[in-house]
């Protein structure tokens, strides 16, 4: 595991933005697996300033994306195909039919559970998996549990991922409790794992996934396992394992 220090949000982004144009411009159609909420967004500004300078394209790039709410229909604004096509696919020129997320309007959820875990398959796997870390260790929406679901499949989310979520909401009680996500076997395949974690409230987090026991109860502990793990974070979010790093 690495870990590169940052004074601050902006210089976390520019540190992994770096990481993944180093990655896209070394293999020009790199699979990346990518994440919504607020730790990457900052890290996706970067990337389309630099395109928009001409330093990246991203014309052979495909995405498979990490999760997607049940209940909220692709055009909702809440929704994260609608967050990723705002905030990245429609400011870069990706191919559209290149990016995939969870299908959470599809009838047969399980099937689609199924159908995403073949299509990452048929991608070739993921090159680099970019992801944020839940305020209670989770990643995707791989929640704390007794156990680590392999592949990709349905959580209920847990009341403290929902509070921390309210903020994209009008209230707690239209955040969906439902999602799909990719499993923790799907995400520790990948041939690189960054994480992106900023601020206080990431402490305890970071702490307890990177600096304590592998267990389920804290999913992202798992990453402790991986053979190209870099979690970027800033001094707040490393606030509490400052002595040992
Ligand atoms: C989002 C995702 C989540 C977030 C996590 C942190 O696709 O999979 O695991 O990365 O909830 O969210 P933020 O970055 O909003 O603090």
């Amino acid at each position: 595991m690495k870990i590169i220090r940052t004074k601050n949000y902006e210089q976390m982004s520019r540190k992994a933005a770096n990481i993944i144009s180093a990655q896209i411009i070394l293999k020009p159609n790199s699979v990346l697996g990518l994440a919504t909420g607020s730790s990457p967004l900052g890290a996706y500004a970067q990337l389309i300033e630099w395109y928009k300078k001409g330093d990246l394209d991203f014309s052979a790039v495909q995405t498979v994306n990490l999760d997607e709410y049940i209940g909220l229909t692709p055009d909702q604004e809440q929704s994260y195909h609608r967050f990723m096509y705002d905030n990245l696919f429609s400011q870069i020129n990706i191919d559209q039919r290149n990016t995939y997320i969870p299908n959470a309007c599809a009838a047969d959820l399980s099937a689609e559970c199924k159908r995403y875990d073949h299509l990452i398959k048929s991608l070739g796997g993921i090159d680099l998996q970019l992801l944020g870390l839940g305020a209670n260790g989770h990643i995707g929406f791989n929640e704390p549990d007794e156990i680590f679901k392999k592949g990709t499949h349905v959580v209920h989310l847990s009341l403290s991922t929902r509070e921390a979520n309210q903020r994209f909401f009008s209230g707690i009680e239209a955040v969906p409790d439902r999602a799909i996500t990719m499993g923790i076997f799907d995400i520790i395949q990948a041939d690189r794992v960054v994480m992106v974690a900023s601020g206080a409230n990431k402490a305890e987090a970071v702490r307890d996934a990177f600096f304590g026991p592998i267990t389920p109860k804290v999913p992202a502990s798992i990453l402790q396992f991986h053979k190209d793990f870099t979690l970027v974070a800033d001094d707040e979010a490393l606030s509490l394992v400052g002595e040992y790093i």
